[in-house]
């Protein structure tokens, strides 16, 4: 397919790059121009600009947060006001359910088509090619991004025709990791400050009742208090708790625990957190615990 990718961070090189590797088109767009460089040399074409990225049958966006996503989808040149009518955006950011409804209606009224498909994985799965990705749109739609969907991920799960239970999903996914990496921190520091060998802990927890990635991958930088560099940096965590507890109060559904995780983020923060992954929330229990 011919294709457009906007944003290169840690998610997005990945991503452009396995689109490349499976024989796609590929027209790259990054605020910062020198994050394209290795993409370009892969076979890459560079867009100087955010409407020169919206040219192909459908375009990806791979951005850190709301503000980034709508400033390159809505405005003169922008993602709305330059994509041909029935090319498709594809939203894989993880964003706002309410932001992901306003854009449903302004692809709707400029005749474009927009399907939601945030992701599950870190940075290195994206390299792999082994996202797990979350998509919802209009059917049709969704059946043409498969071939995109199918070169950056493992598997793909379409779950309803409106976009906005992607990142409703995506977000209560990101609540439940959270609550496991405050929850093994807290472990962790019980059992550390009682004498007990944390990596052996873990050992026993991970091939016995937790033998899931989650936990398995947290666990392991927590043990370790290895937070830098950041695969997934603690205020792109931050938002997700507060997405997830934006849409818990439009739909009117208590979520202590979540309410709970927004605090532990801003200490995080308030203590100089932002270069570190968002598992260093996991590390605080230790240090309350004066360990
Ligand atoms: N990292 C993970 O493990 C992970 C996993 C699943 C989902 N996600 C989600 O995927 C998205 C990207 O995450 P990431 O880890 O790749 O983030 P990242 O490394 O911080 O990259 C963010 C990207 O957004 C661009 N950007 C930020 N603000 C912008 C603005 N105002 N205008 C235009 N571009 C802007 C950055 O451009 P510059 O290069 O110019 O700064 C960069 O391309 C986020 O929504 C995140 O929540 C991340």
């Amino acid at each position: 397919m011919n294709v457009g990718f906007i944003g290169l961070g840690r998610m997005g090189a990945g991503m452009a790059a396995n689109l490349l590797k499976a024989g796609h088109h590929v027209t790259v767009y990054n605020r910062t121009p020198e994050k394209a460089a290795a993409l370009v040399a892969q076979g890459a074409k560079l867009a100087a600009r955010v409407s020169d990225a919206c040219r192909g049958e459908a375009v990806i966006t791979m951005l850190a947060n709301d503000d980034a996503v709508e400033s390159v989808a809505s405005g003169k040149d922008g993602i709305v006001d330059s994509l041909p009518a029935g090319a498709i955006h594809v939203s894989s950011s993880t964003i706002s359910v309410a932001l992901s409804e306003r854009l449903t209606e302004a692809h709707a009224k400029a005749g474009q088509r927009f399907v939601s498909a945030p992701v599950f994985g870190r940075h290195d799965a994206a390299a792999a090619g082994k996202l797990f990705i979350i998509a919802a749109g209009e059917p049709a739609a969704v059946a043409a991004a498969a071939p995109l969907f199918d070169a950056m991920g493992q598997k793909t799960f379409v779950l309803s025709d409106s976009p906005k239970a992607a990142n409703l999903v995506k977000l209560s996914g990101n609540f439940l990791i959270a609550s496991v990496i405050e929850s093994l921190g807290e472990a962790l520091a019980l059992v550390a400050k009682g004498g007990v060998d944390r990596r052996q802990y873990l050992e026993m927890l991970t091939s016995t009742l937790f033998n899931a990635p989650v936990y398995k991958t947290y666990g392991g930088l927590i043990a370790d208090g290895v937070f830098e560099p950041a695969g997934f940096a603690a205020p792109l965590g931050q938002k997700d708790i507060r997405l997830t507890l934006a849409a818990a109060e439009a739909l009117r559904v208590p979520m202590p625990l979540a309410s709970l995780l927004r605090d532990r983020f801003l200490t995080l923060l308030a203590h100089g957190g932002d270069n570190l992954d968002w598992s260093a929330i996991g590390g605080l229990a230790a240090k309350d615990a004066g360990a």
